[in-house]
């Protein structure tokens, strides 16, 4: 196969994988191996959290178990298309509870919450979830940070990102199936250079000449909105009640008011902050823990994902230098820990390609089994078997240092489970450890699946691997096998304790 090619004499010269390798392995006697370096110990000074496969596989639920070990939950991607959900039991009362932008460290009191300068925030649902924490009767105001440099999602983006999903459901282009919190509008505002930070209207309240400067790139966002978005009042795509809504998101007065509410209540805990300046002294001077979690899933990264049925960020372990102002350097010097949350099959909202997805009837039974439904748009989540080319994939992407793999309990009860272990092209070619770039390669794929014996015994009481039924037990190790990633925990349910911990 060829690999490089470069330019000598303006003639190309070819060089075959075959003796590119042997001549670099001719340098050394041993090819080194490098996962012996990884940390295989989970409680690391920076831990990352992150979803492989294209959401909702169970971060919320790993990073509210082990938040309590460390000092500042982030978030450094995403608004709130995530729904990350939390259930536990708190004085004798369960909780379950959906977050969408506020960290899942919400529940340990001692946690600092911080929102960094990749995140973009709809104020008034992220006060929703202050209020719904509150409610509970743990503060959370007082204990949250926002990067003075993250963009504001405005209400009137939120209606922009829907009316555009109605129009191109009327097949002007493809419909992504997005979760209509604005969050590509947003995103690309911001590349635009014409979006709004949070450090825009920050302080707005007290300073009249920061409330001028804010009405006017206010004004101007307005105007190029209506310029360039006017088109979607058409009736084909737009009800009376968003036109309703567009007028009011429109209206200057209103948005200047309520900025003008948000800050002053933000000011009371001096919530806006350089998170950049805050994150790296936490890690570098004061030697602060700190748990980053992830939203959306690796296969919804813009660039990496099934593009173009994709999120607006960056989903990836690249995302959190970016996204929270951390040098790759610093985290090469630190003990840094990625944990890839991958569900033990596969579930995916919205749009676009999943190789492995279930027949129709089947499909729902599983959806049904697991509760699959959205945290964030109560949507019917599609449900597959476990893509073992994917989750290389992701893995390779992301060079996760082990894996929780969750959700194990529902496959109990199928007489047979099954892994896709390859996808065969119509042009004959097999991929075993990366996804088609071209989406259209998905319409005549073929996966190649291994199958394995089921079990039936309910496994949701079990704490130790070695309780479990053997063929659980086959599956779960087969999967460590085929992907090369070590598998520290198995979810069994979705409180807190459902957890089974493997230590090799
Ligand atoms: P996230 O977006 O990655 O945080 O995941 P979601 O919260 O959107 O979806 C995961 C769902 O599975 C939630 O309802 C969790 O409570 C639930 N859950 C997480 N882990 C397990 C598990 O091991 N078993 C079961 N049965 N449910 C789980
Ligand atoms: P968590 O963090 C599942 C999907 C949407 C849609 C696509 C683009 O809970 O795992 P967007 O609104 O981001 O522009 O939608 O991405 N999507 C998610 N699917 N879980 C999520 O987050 C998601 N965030 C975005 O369904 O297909
Ligand atoms: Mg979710």
């Amino acid at each position: 196969m060829l690999l490089l090619s470069k330019f000598s004499k303006n003639k190309i010269i070819k060089i075959s994988q075959k003796s590119f390798f042997s001549s670099v392995n001719r340098q050394f006697s041993k090819p080194w191996d490098y996962t012996s370096k990884r940390s295989h110990y989970p409680n690391s000074q920076v831990t990352l959290v992150l979803g492989s496969q294209w959401g909702d596989e169970g971060k919320g639920k790993l990073v509210d178990q082990i938040a309590n070990e460390y000092d500042v939950i982030c978030r450094f991607n995403g608004g709130n298309n995530a729904g990350h959900s939390v259930v536990t039991t708190i004085n004798g009362k369960k909780i379950k509870l959906g977050l969408h932008l506020f960290p899942c460290g919400a529940l340990h009191e001692k946690t600092v919450n911080l929102l960094g300068n990749g995140t973009v925030i709809h104020i008034p649902s992220l006060f929703e979830e202050v209020k719904l924490i509150e409610d509970i009767g743990i503060d959370a105001l007082s204990r949250l940070l926002i990067s003075s440099h993250a963009q504001i999602v405005p209400d009137l983006f939120q209606l922009i990102d829907g009316l555009e999903e109605n129009e191109k459901s009327l097949g002007v282009a493809k419909k992504i199936g997005t979760t209509r919190k604005g969050i590509g509008v947003t995103y690309a505002m911001e590349k635009d250079r014409i979006g709004l930070r949070v450090g825009d209207f920050y302080g707005i309240h007290n300073d009249v000449i920061q409330k001028m400067q804010f009405e006017e790139q206010l004004s101007s966002l307005m105007r190029i909105c209506k310029g360039r978005f006017s088109y979607l009042l058409d009736p084909k795509f737009c009800s009376k009640e968003d036109r309703r809504k567009w007028d009011e998101y429109t209206d200057i007065k209103r948005a200047m008011d309520r900025y003008t509410k948000y800050s002053k209540i933000l000011s009371k805990h001096n919530t806006v902050i350089n998170t950049m300046d805050y994150l790296n002294d936490a890690i570098k001077k004061f030697g602060k823990k700190i748990l980053i979690e992830g939203a959306n899933g690796v296969l919804l990264d813009t660039e990496y994902g099934t593009y173009p049925y994709v999120t607006s960020s960056c989903t990836l372990s690249a995302g959190i230098c970016t996204g929270l102002g951390i040098p790759p350097r610093l985290l090469k010097k630190v003990d840094f820990n990625v944990i890839g949350v991958a569900k033990a099959y596969q579930t995916r909202v919205g749009e676009g390609p999943m190789a492995t997805e279930l027949p129709k009837e089947e499909n729902t039974e599983m959806a049904l089994k697991g509760g699959e439904f959205g945290v964030t748009t109560g949507r019917q989540r599609r449900c597959g078997w476990l893509d073992i080319v994917a989750l290389k994939y992701s893995h390779q992407l992301n060079e996760f240092d082990q894996l929780i793999l969750t959700k194990l309990d529902i496959l109990s009860g199928y007489d047979t489970v099954k892994l896709g272990v390859g996808y065969r092209l119509k042009n004959g070619q097999t991929l075993h450890k990366t996804i088609p770039i071209d989406n259209s390669n998905y319409d005549d794929l073929e996966v190649i699946y291994e199958t394995l014996p089921g079990w039936k015994e309910d496994i949701s009481g079990i704490r130790s691997f070695e309780d479990l039924p053997i063929n659980a037990q086959n599956y779960v190790r087969r999967i460590e096998k085929l992907t090369g990633i070590f598998i520290r925990w198995i979810g069994v349910g979705p409180d807190r304790e459902e957890t089974i911990e493997k230590l090799h």
